[in-house]
């Protein structure tokens, strides 16, 4: 970050003592006015519900321009990165700030490989859930537990630790959203193959049974590993924000990265996906292309509570660069297994058709994001819905894990501590009678 020659002076209508404030330059992107000395200089702290307009840290991982639609994971635009390299090149990039060479890639894909067996006794925590327990439940439970098996790399200040804690998580989400997967269906564990590619190996331990093996579509290997890359970071995101927050006080990074997967859940965040199929499947069961018109009067209708799910988005005010990759994914997903005619696919393109033409959505800049074709590529590969945030979150996790490394190693790291404006009684004594 460079101190630029702007400042920001702050004057106070009561006459009080102006403040100047230092302003920030990053490499691209908006300045940052440097507030920590506000409350020391006026006794006042920012108010920023929902921090619309806070930057919480300086971060050289993603830079996303909402007003273009740009992505870039280290620089590298998300478009080429998809179009040219696979996951674990993707991986090693956000781990490391550059694309690994050839001999790099073999190397690190050795690591994660070897990485990829979770112990024994992490299947003994299955038993304990409900077999229609949400997968997203059972995952956060499952990566919280990881932090009781690693004791030999728990120094968080110690790099060589910390990329030990990386290469386990990267490697083992697989195996762990497997795991919930095979559970829910009541079927025996499949053990991860050494021989098979990162996705690969994930396609078969979902879909191979001990009566019948899988053998990995390349099609379909290629789209969710294209899906794996477009979900891999997005800046301080509310679940990437709560990992660094957990993190922030020290603790295990399998419990930060927990944390991470109970945000990413919800249906404003990484579970959109999940709800935007199911709208699409209730549409459809509605009527389809015909319940479009009176489906959108719902969702202008505030009163209604309809949201368009996989629409809209904190930072981006165009289309999200992701949300037009997955289309592409789509088309040539359900292209090559024949399925080009999916009803739920031309729903989803309807109804972006008509959003994007509508004042409702153009007024409010609503376009689609990474979740509105998400769940139609996965469903054309036959991940069902209910898995759709675990494959999110199974992505995620080498951004999430990049990001709370790069903030241990800030050396303006300290635990976050939000202040607030308290709003509540004034001080007042306990009646002497009850
Ligand atoms: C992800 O942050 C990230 O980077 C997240 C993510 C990542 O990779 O980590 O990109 C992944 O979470 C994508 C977003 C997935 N969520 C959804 O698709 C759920 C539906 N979308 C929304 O709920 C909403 O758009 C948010 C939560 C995504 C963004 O919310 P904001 O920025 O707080 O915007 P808002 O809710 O204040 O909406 C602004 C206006 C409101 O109308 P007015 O009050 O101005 O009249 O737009 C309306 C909202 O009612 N609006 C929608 C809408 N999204 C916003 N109206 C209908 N359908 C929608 N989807």
């Amino acid at each position: 970050m460079q101190l630029s020659d702007k400042k920001v002076t702050l004057s106070l209508s009561d006459g009080g003592q102006a403040v100047e404030l230092p302003v920030y330059s990053g490499t691209v992107g908006p300045d940052v006015i440097d507030i920590r000395k506000l409350y020391g200089g006026t006794g006042m702290f920012t108010y920023d519900p929902g921090f619309m307009a806070t930057a919480s840290t300086e971060s050289a991982i993603t830079y996303i321009d909402g007003d273009k639609g740009e992505l870039l994971y280290r620089g590298y635009p998300i478009e080429q990165l998809a179009q040219q390299r696979n996951f674990l090149d993707v991986c090693y990039l956000l781990l490391n700030g550059d694309l690994p060479d050839a001999e790099q890639l073999t190397e690190f894909d050795a690591l994660v490989t070897n990485h990829t067996m979770v112990h024994e006794q992490m299947y003994a925590f299955m038993q304990g859930f409900r077999r229609d327990a949400h997968p997203m439940a059972v995952l956060t439970g499952l990566v919280g537990a990881l932090s009781a098996f690693y004791h030999d790399s728990t120094d968080i200040a110690n790099a060589k630790d910390r990329r030990t804690s990386a290469i386990r998580i990267i490697a083992k989400m697989p195996t762990l959203v497997a795991m919930a997967y095979k559970y829910s269906l009541g079927q025996p564990n499949i053990y991860p193959r050494n021989e098979l590619s990162y996705t690969g190996n994930f396609l078969r331990m979902m879909f191979a049974t001990p009566t019948e093996d899988y053998h990995v579509n390349e099609v379909v290997e290629r789209a969710l590993d294209r899906i794996f890359i477009l979900h891999a970071d997005h800046e301080q995101n509310a679940s990437t924000s709560t990992v660094r927050l957990c993190g922030s006080s020290g603790t295990s990074p399998f419990a930060a990265i927990a944390a991470g997967i109970a945000c990413l859940w919800g249906p404003a965040h990484g579970g959109a996906n999940e709800a935007a199929l199911q709208m699409l499947e209730q549409l459809q069961a509605q009527g389809g292309v015909e319940k479009v018109g009176a489906f959108m009067e719902q969702v202008k209708d505030k009163t209604s509570g309809v949201r368009l799910m996989g629409f809209g988005h904190r930072v981006y005010k165009n289309y999200d660069p992701r949300a037009r990759l997955m289309q592409e994914t789509c088309k040539e997903v359900l292209q090559a297994l024949g399925l080009e005619n999916d009803p739920l696919f031309k729903l989803a393109m309807e109804l972006e058709r008509i959003a994007l033409e509508d004042d409702y959505f153009v007024e409010r800049k609503l376009y689609p994001n990474v979740d509105f074709y998400s769940g139609i590529v996965q469903r054309a590969i036959g991940i069902p819905t209910s898995m759709f945030t675990a494959i999110f979150a199974l992505a995620r996790t080498v951004g999430w894990i990049a990001q709370w490394d790069e903030m241990l190693t800030d050396p303006n790291y300290k635990i976050g501590r939000p202040r607030q404006l308290y709003v509540g009684a004034q001080r007042r004594d306990v009646p002497a009678e009850r």
